[in-house]
């Protein structure tokens, strides 16, 4: 893998091509003639796109604004065709959460974002991007659609492993993180979905009704983050309507906000088949419909040529899809990469390991019956566990893998020579009991089905998996369940078994990663990104008014209360909290300074900065996660308290290491929907410090001297 920048491509390209069948590029490509005047790399990314869309016909144009479908070459799911008249590269468009997607063979299948965001590690996700984002280009793809950075509001939302987590701050930085490691490796990348996806029930008409604040504090705060500090070249528009329009086509998501507000200079495509018109869709911003051109082909141009759409405005949408593509150096250094290639390398397989153990989370070890012991006996019982490992959700995100090491072969690797380690799939209770009796252990693997087009129904274990744990713990009180599920889940059997363990769906290297947690050669030190519940109804989006909905809308009642603000709001006891996760070592922190403790937020607002001391009280080395949340003066009505920053660290045993973190403006912020800006009440704000939401042993104070609102935020005057 590089190192970031052009440098970074080149040494990643050189390395990686030596794995490749024969790098010949996607059909179509050219290298760009030096001599085309847009082709001056002194000139500005704007400059180039404007000497560019001089030399295009109005036909040229309009073929930049919309796919080919059913794509003509093999591989990608999105397809623009080259122009070789012009020079302009295929843009080609290939789906990739969890590794490149769309039917291609020999990539690597990482952990499901979930599991690596539960990592709570900026640098493992910008490796993450950057593994993503080589394997994408080296096959050839011009935009990753990836990261998925939509809030979880719904827990049973059937694409929540795609994403981060609950959290919007906490969503911002994961996806800061991988859009640059992506970005670094040549491709653009894809915040998607642009916004209020958050079911999949009805996700193709559903009408999220959600007031203005809500909207900015928790559902575009990601995306805000993604295109300010993440320069995301591209966003995908959603399926669902928010506020009784179509995100593909609302002048109020798509010029007000993303343009104005946001002041984002990439291109806005369609989800597939999310585009519903014409002259609406592109007045109010969409520049690209994919995967066709149903609206923006024929119609688009008739829509010109009669006058009801301006060239103009055709100029502008083509002007956003090249100014990235300058920027991006997509003309100046084209993709020799190609669908057939093996884009594999030997430290993309390793980090897949990594980040599928820094991403599991210790959720229980009573007893300190983890980490196992090598010569253990173990039996090893569910189907997850040995023959059919969950190891990816599905839909869009779904990755070919070139091999799942299943928790039963990782654990017979790593175990001693002499140990027994037996299997039992499951479908069978007694049986299973009987492999769990006769070993000083039983592991067992459950697992959820979770996927694009669907919701979950429910919380719950499907089939027989509660009744199998139950049975399981039964017949030996040394239970551990381990976790392949892309979501939280309920555990009525919280009780009875010793260890819980989160695996997530943990890509290709599931067995090796899980043995190497269970054994404790790797420390446990993820933490959750999304509340785990107690029950079906104690969850923030109960009613069917909210979720699924009715009558075609689902209602934002819940407002600013999602994830873990709604638990702590309404006194909730959760099953396992937000920001929660155990290690095999114990950790301490202890003075906290705060600095200033009295701040104006002017432009020259500084932040302030927040230190404490984390010691590891324990015998072993582990790595903790130093949580900062901050609690607004009541009169704000905001939740009780919301994370606004975390850093991980690494401590041996009895080692004491000082953590920092920077509390930014927006920590202090509201947004303020009757101006429509973010501003900062005067008041006492509370900072909390701990190890998850629910563990903020350590509190201080900083007063906010209110100087109005926030430069740079407001909306323009002309949107
Ligand atoms: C999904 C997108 C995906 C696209 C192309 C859609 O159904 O919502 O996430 O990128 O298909 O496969």
């Amino acid at each position: 893998m590089g190192r970031g920048g052009w440098l970074g491509l080149v040494v990643a390209v050189g390395v990686v091509s030596s794995f490749a069948a024969t790098p010949r590029g996607v059909p179509g490509n050219r290298r760009t003639p030096a001599t085309l005047p847009w082709m001056n790399r002194t000139d500005s990314p704007e400059q180039r796109a404007d000497l560019l869309i001089r030399a295009m016909t109005l036909d040229e144009k309009i073929t930049l604004m919309h796919g080919v479908s059913p794509v003509p070459v093999h591989g990608y799911v999105g397809y623009v065709p080259a122009n070789s008249r012009l020079g302009i590269p295929a843009i080609t468009e290939a789906d990739g959460r969890a590794g490149v997607g769309n039917g291609a063979t020999q990539v690597t299948l990482l952990p499901a974002p979930i599991a690596a965001a539960s990592s709570w590690d900026t640098h493992l996700l910008n490796e993450y991007g950057k593994v993503l984002g080589n394997e994408e280009w080296n096959k050839g793809t011009l935009v990753a659609l990836a990261p998925s950075i939509d809030v979880v509001r719904v827990p049973e939302w059937g694409r929540t492993f795609e994403s981060y987590g609950e959290d919007p701050y906490f969503n911002g930085r994961m996806a800061v993180a991988e859009i640059r490691g992506i970005q670094s490796q040549g491709p653009l990348a894809n915040a998607n979905m642009y916004v209020t996806m958050n079911q999949e029930t009805n996700r193709f008409r559903d009408d999220s009704i959600v007031d203005e604040r809500t909207l900015h504090e928790i559902y575009l705060a990601p995306f805000a983050a993604a295109i300010q500090e993440g320069h995301v070249g591209t966003v995908m528009c959603a399926y669902v309507q928010t506020n009784d329009n179509y995100s593909c086509q609302s002048a109020d998501l798509l010029t007000e906000i993303l343009r104005n507000e946001l002041h984002f200079t990439g291109w806005v495509m369609s989800d597939w088949t999310a585009t519903h018109s014409t002259v609406d869709a592109v007045r109010n911003g969409l520049d690209q419909e994919m995967p066709g051109g149903k609206y923006f082909g024929a119609p688009l141009e008739a829509a010109v040529r009669s006058g009801r759409v301006s060239t103009q405005l055709i100029d502008e949408r083509v002007r956003q899809i090249l100014v990235p593509m300058f920027r991006q150096g997509l003309f100046d250094h084209p993709n020799r990469g190609n669908w057939s290639a093996d884009v594999r390398t030997p430290e993309h397989t390793s980090f897949a390991q990594t980040a599928a153990e820094q991403g599991t989370v210790l959720l229980k070890n009573a007893g300190g019956i983890l980490p196992l012991g090598k010569n253990d006996s173990i039996a090893v019982i569910g189907a997850a566990g040995g023959s059919h490992p969950k190891a990816e959700g599905a839909g869009s995100s779904g990755v070919k893998a070139p091999f799942i090491v299943s928790p039963l072969d990782g654990l017979r690797k790593a175990a001693s020579a002499g140990a027994t380690i037996a299997y039992a799939d499951g479908s069978d209770l007694s049986s299973a009991a009987e492999v769990a009796r006769k070993a000083q252990v039983a592991i067992v693997f459950v697992q959820t089905d979770e996927t694009e087009g669907e919701d979950r129904p429910n919380l719950r274990l499907p089939g027989n998996q509660d009744q199998l744990v139950e049975t399981v713990a039964k017949a030996n009180p040394r239970t551990i369940v381990v976790l392949d599920t892309g979501g939280p889940v309920l555990m009525p059997w919280v009780n009875q078994v010793a260890g819980i363990v989160e695996a997530w769906y943990s890509g290709e290297a599931d067995g090796n990663a899980i043995a190497a947690i269970l054994y404790g050669d790797v420390d446990p030190a993820g933490k959750l990104p999304l509340t785990f519940p107690r029950s079906e109804e104690a969850v923030p989006t109960s009613t069917a008014q909210q979720w699924p909905g009715v009558d075609g809308r689902s209602i934002y009642s819940e407002k600013l209360d999602v994830g873990y603000r709604w638990y702590d709001a309404t006194h909730t006891q959760p099953l396992f909290p937000f920001g929660f996760g155990l290690s095999y070592t114990t950790f301490r922190l202890g003075h906290l300074e705060i600095a200033p403790e009295r701040v104006v937020p002017s432009a020259e607002f500084r932040g302030v900065h927040v230190r404490v001391d984390a010691t590891n009280t324990g015998q072993r080395a582990g790595a903790e996660v130093v949580e900062v949340y901050v609690a607004q003066p009541p009169a704000n009505g905001e939740p009780p308290h919301v994370l606004r920053g975390f850093a991980k660290v690494s401590l041996q045993p009895g080692e004491t290491k000082p953590v920092s973190v920077d509390l930014d403006r927006r920590s202090f912020a509201i947004y303020d929907a009757a101006v429509r800006r973010w501003e900062c009440p005067g008041g006492v704000y509370q900072i909390l410090v701990g190890t998850s939401s629910q563990d903020l042993p350590l509190h201080g104070n900083v007063r906010v001297i209110p100087s109005g609102s926030q430069p740079g935020q407001e909306r323009s005057k002309s949107g």
